[in-house]
């Protein structure tokens, strides 16, 4: 299975799955990582892996559409399968999500559809649940409202600070992403007409 990563930040879920490949418990590979940041971390961790890297600066492609359409480009051109965000900051639209129709994955650190957008820990801890998670869902034209592939829980204990809170969630990401990728690349992950997500068994 080919991947195309779309990041902004560390990278550490594209560094967890970069690892499951590198020691065999992730059947893929990752083609092409696309930064919407110069600076973001997850650019280093793709070079030294041997990743290819395109960087598409918000300043540079100020309209979403035209950096959509580079890298639509970019990912045919690298022939992949599936489109794997991992902390990318930018919206994808309808003529990226058409061409790669439940083929683009993304990670929210929060239990959807409790406490989506950009702060979903922050939130999550803010309201006081006692229970948050990982969700792992297909992107569609309507923002953390795609079909879910696989959800985790993580407990939010008793004077637990935001910070352990947040450390939990990435630990629990690390493992979830890179097997919810697995599931793709065995073809086990089916979406029915009403948008739900079957796990096929193996
Ligand atoms: C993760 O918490 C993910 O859930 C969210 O952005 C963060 C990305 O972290 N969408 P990283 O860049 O993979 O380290």
């Amino acid at each position: 299975l080919k991947l195309g990563v779309l990041i902004s930040g560390s990278g550490t879920n594209l560094q967890a799955i970069i690892d499951r490949i590198a020691d065999g418990t992730l059947n893929a590979s990752v083609e092409l990582v696309v930064s919407s940041r110069p600076s973001a971390k997850g650019l280093q961790r793709a070079e030294k892996a041997g990743i290819q890297t395109l960087t598409l600066s918000k300043d540079v492609y100020a309209d979403p559409l035209a950096a959509d359409e580079v890298i639509a480009f970019e990912l045919l051109k690298h022939q992949v399968d599936y489109v794997v965000m991992a902390g990318y900051m930018r919206m994808v639209h309808a003529p990226l999500l058409q061409l790669f129709k439940n083929r683009v994955v993304n990670i929210h650190p929060a239990l959807l559809p409790s406490f989506q957008g950009a702060h979903g820990i922050q939130d999550a801890y803010d309201r006081g649940v006692k229970v948050t998670g990982v969700t792992v869902h297909f992107a569609n034209e309507v923002y953390d409202q795609g079909p879910i592939i696989a959800q985790e829980t993580v407990r939010i204990e008793e004077g637990m600070s935001v910070d352990e809170l947040e450390a939990n969630i990435h630990a629990v990401e690390h493992v979830l992403y890179p097997q919810v990728v697995d599931l793709l690349s065995a073809g086990r992950v089916h979406v029915d007409e009403d948008n739900r997500v079957q796990i096929l068994p193996e």
